[in-house]
């Protein structure tokens, strides 16, 4: 008898194969973690687990993992025309080629467990048609918040309630990022050390620019009300024009910057948005540092939870992607098909940043002379925006710098006020505005 199994029950000997599409940072991680818990594992699924083949693009590139332990191929029909493998894990990322191996893996009667946001949340409607046709399963814990459990969570344990609001941090590299300008790293350098980590897309710009994050904001939407929300819906800015005088200020006024994810149900549309906030340091989120990743669910009976762990990286997503394998490795046992569907129900519309009110803080260079502040106050004042607070920071080469945070305003009123400023020729700049949250409840706290 193997090391494998000992002590196990008749059920457990039997073995299900798997396919894996990637053997990069997450492929890795899965193998490894397969293998340092295989008898474990065992135990838990009622089958063991093993990687028969992995499709990689370069055969000969070095790996993180002993390739004695699977056999590598160049050939995708290797597995997705393989009967012998009963499931299919894509981490190869990306649009195409991954969205038509995942569809041939499902017509073939596959389970597919996928750590692909981006094809979730743009294909995601006829991924989950076409594994319902093909009564089979497609698991994607893996997909949003590295290897926190909220998939699931929202799915299953949080089902009975109605959802009002998610909200949080999902993004591992530009939480890395802004940790770092906060302790004095430039953004490149925090950056780098960001893909040397393994923690950045294969194209770090989908990091920085929110996309990640609006493609994950836009999974949990999907689940959290029911209704079918795709990248495009998100209202998305990224981190990139944020410069260290942003965070030093911010933390001036007693809060940190984050890059929030958010969804929530105004008046009955849907207001789903990724944008680099400010976060009162008492807020459990602005103490989510590093490559952390949190998540809170408001929910009308549970109240507000939250989900707080690695969000991205080698083990942490090795471990949703294995507790996706063990799931249908139980329905497989219990020879259930087809129980993860779609939980897209209904359509709700959805609420434009315009149509949002929010507070907002930002940041203007202008011409130090009489009469510059009175036109600003102005500007905002004729939008019908309010502001909170208005201080003048320091004097730069050729003026004079302002920071305004505003009580919460319109989106269009807060960017009509901005273009009129842009057409004045005393204001030089106006740096990349950020949402303000919980602005109201810090005044009042604070007074
Ligand atoms: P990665 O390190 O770049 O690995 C991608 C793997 O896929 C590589 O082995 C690559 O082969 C293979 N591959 C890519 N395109 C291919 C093609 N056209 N044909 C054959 N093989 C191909 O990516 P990763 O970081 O593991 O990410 C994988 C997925 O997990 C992505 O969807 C990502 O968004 C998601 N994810 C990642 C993390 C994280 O922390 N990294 C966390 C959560 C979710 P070669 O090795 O030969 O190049
Ligand atoms: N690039 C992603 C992040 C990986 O930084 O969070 C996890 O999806």
């Amino acid at each position: 008898m193997d090391k494998a199994d000992k002590g196990l029950t008749v059920e457990a000997k039997k073995c299900i194969n798997i396919g894996l599409l990637g053997l990069g940072t997450v492929g890795s991680g899965v193998v490894q973690l397969l293998t340092a818990n295989q008898d474990h594992i065992a135990q838990r699924a009622g089958l063991n687990l093993k990687v028969k083949k992995a499709l990689v693009r370069d055969i000969n590139r070095a790996r993180q993992v002993d390739t004695s332990l699977v056999s590598l191929t160049t050939e995708p029909n290797d597995i997705l025309a393989d009967p012998d493998i009963q499931v299919v894990v894509e981490v190869m990322g990306g649009q195409e080629p991954a969205l038509s191996y995942i569809m041939e893996a499902l017509s073939q009667g596959k389970h597919v467990v996928t750590a692909n946001k981006d094809l979730l949340a743009t294909h995601g409607k006829e991924l989950f048609a076409a594994a319902k046709e093909a009564g089979v399963d497609l698991y994607f814990e893996a997909s949003v918040g590295g290897g926190i459990p909220i998939i699931r969570p929202l799915k299953d344990c949080l089902a009975g309630n109605n959802i009002k609001k998610v909200y949080g941090i999902v993004n591992g590299t530009t939480n890395y990022i802004l940790t770092k300008m906060e302790q004095g790293d430039t953004y490149e350098a925090a950056l780098k050390e960001a893909q040397a980590k393994g923690f950045a897309e294969a194209d770090p710009s989908s990091d920085v620019m929110g996309l990640d994050a609006a493609r994950k904001i836009a999974i949990l939407a999907s689940i959290s009300f029911g209704a079918r929300v795709i990248e495009d819906d998100v209202s998305c800015v990224g981190i990139q024009d944020l410069e260290p005088l942003d965070l030093a200020y911010a933390k001036e006024l007693g809060y940190k910057v984050k890059l929030l994810a958010l969804a929530q149900e105004v008046n009955g549309a849907l207001e789903v948005r990724v944008h680099p906030c400010l976060v009162p340091e008492q807020h459990p989120l602005a103490s989510v540092d590093g490559v952390l990743n949190a998540i809170a669910v408001q929910g009308d009976a549970v109240g507000e939870v939250m989900f707080y762990g690695q969000g991205a990286g080698q083990m942490p997503t090795a471990s949703a992607v294995v507790g996706d394998l063990i799931e249908v490795a139980h329905n497989i046992v219990s020879g259930v098909k087809g129980r993860n569907g779609c939980t897209c129900f209904t359509t709700k519309p959805l609420c434009p940043p315009a149509k949002a009110e929010a507070s907002y803080f930002v940041r203007l260079e202008v011409q130090d002379k009489p009469g510059v502040m009175a036109k600003v106050a102005t500007a905002f004042g004729n939008a019908g925006v309010s502001l909170w607070s208005v201080i003048q920071k320091r004097q730069t080469e050729q003026g004079a710098e302002i920071v305004i945070v505003t009580h919460p305003a319109l989106g269009q009123s807060f960017e009509q006020a901005l273009s009129v400023l842009q057409s004045y020729p005393e204001i030089f700049n106006i740096h990349q505005p950020m949402i303000v949250e919980g602005v109201e409840a810090y005044v009042a706290g604070v007074n």
